[in-house]
């Protein structure tokens, strides 16, 4: 059973304070306090260029923080690097789609899998190895519905099974927290209520905590327990979506425009 917000036990498994990145004099992401609850799933909101991509730049060490820091569990990662961050359980997605299109589906999630059990890609490996990354990888290909397509070419899947690849990418990690941009970037709109019924799946199944940067409203208020507004790098708001949605500072500045 899914636990409500509710019956969140108050302990953020990812904790942003004070994250700040400023580039060329101005603030991209301005003093941004975020805490993520365990099994929580936090969506992200805000209209382009509001800084959703760089705060989870700033929480996976992609892009340097100004000042202020991120902690996983309670440890300081702050000057962790992205690897470091990501094999301690920081997974995430990108909003344009990174896949390797000539190698098949399988490959792509078995060198997500090598890289999370470390070592180099070489001929000769223990057999305890092999089995460890064989099976996420299959684990995670048959979670996303793509192990009956693990032998076809990554460059000939749709776009809506490209993105059910990269969370197959992701989830070999076996990452604490997941953090996607976009998911739905690019996907047909027939594809969105599978690809948003995925989502929910994965976390249900893998216990995972979320946070989802997304523009589809509809996906958001399925999935997210709740929303955190991003406007000019700034966190404006982080509420239930029935708190957040209400706002009249919200309506005002995105639900008449942007979003
Ligand atoms: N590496 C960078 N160097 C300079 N400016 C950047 C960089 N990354 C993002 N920005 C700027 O920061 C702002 C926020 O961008 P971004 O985080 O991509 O917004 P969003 O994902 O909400 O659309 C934009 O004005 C963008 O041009
Ligand atoms: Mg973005």
């Amino acid at each position: 059973m899914t636990a409500t917000p509710a019956e969140l036990p108050a302990r953020a498994v990812l904790q942003a304070t004070g994250l700040t990145c400023t580039i060329g004099g101005a603030a991209i992401v301005s003093d941004v306090d975020l805490g993520v609850q365990d099994g929580e799933l936090l969506g992200v909101i805000g209209p382009n260029g509001a800084g959703k991509t760089s705060l989870l730049n700033l929480l996976s060490g992609l892009l340097p923080a100004t000042s202020g820091a991120v902690q996983l569990d309670g440890q300081n990662i702050s000057g962790w690097s992205p690897h470091r961050r990501a094999r301690a359980g920081l997974g995430r997605t990108f909003q344009t789609s990174s896949v390797f299109g000539e190698l098949s589906v399988a490959e792509n999630v078995s060198i997500a899998a090598q890289a999370f059990l470390g070592g180099n890609l070489r001929l000769w490996q223990p057999a305890t190895r092999i089995r460890g990354r064989s099976e996420r990888a299959g684990a995670a290909l048959e979670l996303v519905g793509l192990a009956g397509r693990a032998g076809i070419a990554a460059g000939s899947l749709s776009h809506g099974d490209k993105r059910k690849l990269e969370l197959a990418i992701l989830l070999a990690g076996e990452p604490k927290v997941m953090m996607l941009d976009e998911p739905m970037a690019g996907v047909s709109a027939e594809d969105v209520p599978e690809l948003t019924e995925l989502i929910g799946r994965v976390r249900r199944e893998r216990g995972a905590t979320v946070i989802m940067v997304e523009h589809h409203m509809d996906v958001i208020l399925q999935l997210a327990d709740r929303l955190a507004v991003m406007h000019h790098g700034s966190l404006l708001l982080c509420d239930t979506p029935q708190v957040v949605m209400a706002d009249a500072t919200v309506q005002e500045a995105y639900l008449g425009g942007a979003l």
